[in-house]
């Protein structure tokens, strides 16, 4: 693990930020919370909280709030509910039938659904059916590798619907991965589709799932979903069509009720191994935080509202806040299938106008690129309609905030820059619009009863303006329950480096205001255009390929995407450095894991750098990679002569 203090430098460039935006006072006047929150939720942030979960559709009302066994959380223990009768049906009963739930909007021009939550609730009821027949009971783990479209939302909820715990595998993973998640969950059950529109083609993704079941004997069934039309292969007894089986089902449900503690799904993530974890959500305790983090982080007035959240569904973001946040709250989603330059880069903006979008939430790495394909592209629209921004994934640069806030937000939406992570569920620092004024480039002030912690080496809190170790102090109802199947990992992994604290793996610091910057990660895990990718992942791929021997993989900063993967790779003997053997790597890599984990830059060398104990020293191949001269110590360096090779080689 790379010393906190080395962040601090980067911190210092981002410390001179002095501008502030104060909440504009219109928006202040219209939103749906005033200042008087902060005192009133810090009062008791547990009754608070236990007050938004009343707001859910509860069938046993639960009686206690918290139980806290560090680290083992229950919120919410004795209720009962059902998240996808919270999300649709509580609406539809409401007499909301009507309002238009998802927006839907494919990657070809003209190819739109619109689906009202009472449409919504069929959908779900006979795809809840569908895996029933299918032999699904409560409790299976079910995998959903499926494009953004309507049916991703419709498995997830109905999946929730029948007590089934989803695990939704990002639509960019290869075989490999697929097949790691599905037999480290158990899954015995796939949702998948034929293929997905990206940039003006169809890429399959049947075969994929083909290929990664292979692997996976035990899957009984696989549900395949007709978007592209492309021709499929097909295990007869195994897969069925989507079309033919869910359309056929009874179009009402009658959902059951399960205990809050219900896992309701599993994501995978990367860490510091080479394995990914699987980080298990609750259903009573994630639904309140997903409900009302986006009911007070982006203000919404569910009557009018247009979320576009523009993550994909595989990742956290697109849990919460493409389909439980905004769902639960009874708003209406835009939900994008497509690449944001396809036709033209302005699709966005387009979408925007063209929908009527009042919230907007996206990546740093995708600003950066709006920014690179020029304002011409944005000039072009209106985007009257928006009123809010939101920011999440990385830290964002204050050059990105500033042209987010200038050429989209037109100096009139406040930016919400939120931090949180896979494992916190929902977000967890934020500005809150309408009552924070905003920094560029800092998330600004914890959510309510979220107690982060700056601390140094020994444990010790670091007084405001220094940089450290983020920790987290309190439980919050969303926080991660147990890493799947594996109570000792969790442990180890996030409570161990100061016994009693979440330990979230980022750097950051408090400025002399109380806003937290958080600076990036200081474990080994790497940021790629807005992507968690593990190194060790990373490396255990390359060293896969027959070639290589001995792989160390670092990040280097990168205008576009944040944090660039650079590879330094050791030969087997009878193996020749050349240029070709570079692209067989990377390509190896986009195979074993996809094309998210392409390396950006494969770099042979005679040795690696290693302390007399053998270890890698990453922060000398970080130097390296970003093409600085290594600085610092280097005496429990093994051979000074392999940093000088390396280097040699990149002059
Ligand atoms: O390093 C932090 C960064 O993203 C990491 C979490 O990644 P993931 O689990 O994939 O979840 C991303 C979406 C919630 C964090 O450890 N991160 C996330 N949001 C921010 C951020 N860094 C700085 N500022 C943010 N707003």
């Amino acid at each position: 693990m790379t010393p906190a203090s080395e962040h601090t430098e980067a911190v210092e460039a981002l410390l001179h930020e002095n501008r502030h935006f104060p909440p504009s006072a219109a928006f202040a006047a219209a939103a749906t919370t005033d200042a008087s929150i902060y005192a009133e939720a810090s009062r008791d942030p547990e009754a608070w909280w236990a007050e938004q979960a009343r707001t859910l559709a509860w069938e046993r009302p639960f009686t206690t709030t918290l139980e806290w066994e560090v680290p083992f959380a229950r919120w919410f223990a004795d209720g009962t509910l059902n998240a996808s009768v919270s999300c649709v049906d509580r609406h539809v009963a409401a007499g909301r039938g009507d309002k238009v739930a998802l927006h839907w909007v494919g990657e070809p021009e003209g190819d739109r659904v619109d689906i009202t939550y009472a449409d919504l609730l069929v959908r779900i009821s006979q795809a809840a059916h569908a895996l029933t027949a299918l032999g699904v009971r409560t409790g299976d783990r079910v995998a959903i590798y499926l494009p953004m479209i309507p049916e991703a939302v419709v498995a997830m909820l109905a999946c929730a619907r029948i007590g089934a715990t989803h695990m939704v595998i990002f639509g960019g993973f290869a075989p490999d991965a697929i097949a790691d998640r599905v037999l480290d969950a158990d899954a015995r059950f796939v949702v998948t589709a034929d293929g997905g529109y990206r940039r003006g083609a169809a890429a399959a993704l049947k075969p994929q799932v083909d290929d990664a079941l292979r692997r996976c004997p035990e899957v009984a069934a696989v549900l395949v979903v007709r978007r592209t039309g492309q021709e499929v292969t097909w295990v007869e007894g195994r897969d069925h069509w989507w079309h033919e089986l869910v359309e056929a089902q009874p179009e009402r449900h009658e959902a059951e009720a399960f205990p809050a503690e219900h896992p309701l799904f599993i994501m995978y993530t990367s860490g510091t191994t080479a394995r990914p974890k699987g980080i298990v959500h609750s259903t009573g305790g994630y639904l309140t935080q997903a409900a009302t983090t986006h009911r007070i982080v982006f203000d919404i007035k569910a009557d009018t509202d247009i979320c576009w959240t523009s993550a994909d569904v595989g990742w956290i973001t697109g849990h919460s806040y493409v389909v439980y946040g905004p769902l639960s709250c009874g708003a209406t989603v835009l939900m994008y299938e497509g690449a944001p330059n396809h036709p033209e880069p302005d699709r966005f903006w387009d979408i925007i106008d063209r929908h009527g979008v009042t919230i907007f939430y996206t990546a740093p790495t995708a600003i950066r690129a709006f920014m690179r394909w020029g304002d011409d592209y944005v000039k072009k629209h209106s985007l009257k309609s928006l009123r809010l921004l939101g920011s999440v994934g990385e830290p964002i640069n204050p050059e990105a905030w500033m042209w987010y806030h200038t050429l989209i937000g037109k100096k009139r939406c406040p930016i919400v820059d939120t931090w949180w992570q896979t494992e916190t569920g929902c977000i967890m620092v934020t500005p809150l619009p309408g009552i924070t004024a905003t920094t560029p480039g800092s998330c600004t002030l914890p959510f309510f009863g979220v107690v982060p912690k700056i601390l140094d080496e020994q444990g010790h809190e670091v007084p405001r303006g220094g940089g450290g170790k983020l920790f987290l102090k309190n439980p919050w109802p969303s926080m991660l329950r147990t890493l799947w199947g594996d109570d000792e990992r969790f442990k180890k992994q996030y409570w161990s480096e100061l016994p009693g604290y979440y330990f979230a793996g980022d750097g950051a610091r408090f400025d002399a205001d109380g806003y937290l910057w958080v600076v990036g990660r200081i474990d080994d895990v790497l940021n790629v255009s807005g992507h968690r990718i593990g190194t060790a992942e990373v490396e255990s791929a390359l060293v896969s390929h027959p070639s290589v021997a001995e792989a160390a993989v670092v990040g280097r900063p990168d205008e576009l995407k944040g944090q660039a993967l650079v590879c330094f790779v050791t030969l087997k003997n009878n193996f020749t450095a050349a240029p070709e053997l570079k692209e067989q790597l990377r390509a190896h890599v986009a195979k074993e894991i996809g094309s998210l984990a392409r390396p950006d830059d494969v770099r042979f060398a005679a040795g690696l750098p290693k302390t007399r104990s053998g270890k890698i020293m990453r922060r000398i191949l970080k130097e390296i990679a970003a093409g600085g001269i290594v600085k610092g110590d280097t005496t429990t360096l093994e051979d000074f002569n392999v940093v000088a090779a390396l280097q040699a080689q990149e002059e």
